[in-house]
């Protein structure tokens, strides 16, 4: 009875936290907390975890990358119903839909590792896109900076978060990590061309 109680407060906690509000970036990033289940988002986190062929990610300095097979067994738990509403609900576009030509990628950020200032690129020219950070742990010191017109904002992502930034849309960058680390889950949604 009393594990009872306990689980019945926990989902009430995290009903709550899931319906605050987005801080919403002007729709060219969208950062979000407390995305999936808690349960379900351990679990994400420990398979990753366990995730031994990291290779050197050409993309970013110092960073390490795996991409995830289609057939990964954890592929329809990243993309569950909670993320693709949660994705289609605050980029206030319904026809969002995981990237079937992308795959999701884990990554980690080490000390060393940084990201330049960039534009994400549309890879498929004639879909909207949408790129999307599910970060699953953060000792480190760096931070996410994105350039907004009246400065740039700095953002440090915690576990459990989701960072969404539009394809051709605001530049960012990942300042070099100097102590911890990141990691995280990059995936992509796309609007189908009509
Ligand atoms: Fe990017």
């Amino acid at each position: 009875m009393a594990k009872k109680t306990t689980t019945a407060k926990r989902k009430r906690r995290f009903a709550r936290t899931r319906k605050a509000r987005p801080i919403n970036f002007d729709k060219d990033a969208i950062y979000l907390e407390n995305v999936y289940d808690p349960r379900s988002f351990h679990h994400i986190q420990t398979t990753c975890d366990r995730i031994q062929t990291m290779q050197p990610d050409p993309k970013a300095q110092g960073r390490l990358m795996h991409i995830l097979e289609t057939t990964h067994p954890l592929i329809p738990e990243i993309f569950s119903p909670t993320l693709i509403n949660t994705v289609r609900r605050i980029t206030g576009n319904p026809r969002l839909s995981p990237c079937p030509q992308v795959p999701p990628e884990y990554r980690i950020y080490n000390p060393g590792s940084f990201m330049h200032w960039h534009t994400d690129q549309q890879m498929l020219p004639d879909q909207k896109q949408y790129e999307c950070v599910i970060t699953l742990r953060n000792t480190s010191d760096s931070k996410t900076l994105l350039d907004y017109p009246k400065g740039i904002k700095s953002l440090r992502t915690k576990p459990n978060s989701l960072l969404v930034v539009r394809a051709k849309g605001i530049r960012h960058s990942v300042m070099p990590t100097t102590k911890g680390s990141r990691s995280i889950l990059k995936v992509v949604f796309s609007e189908p061309s009509p």
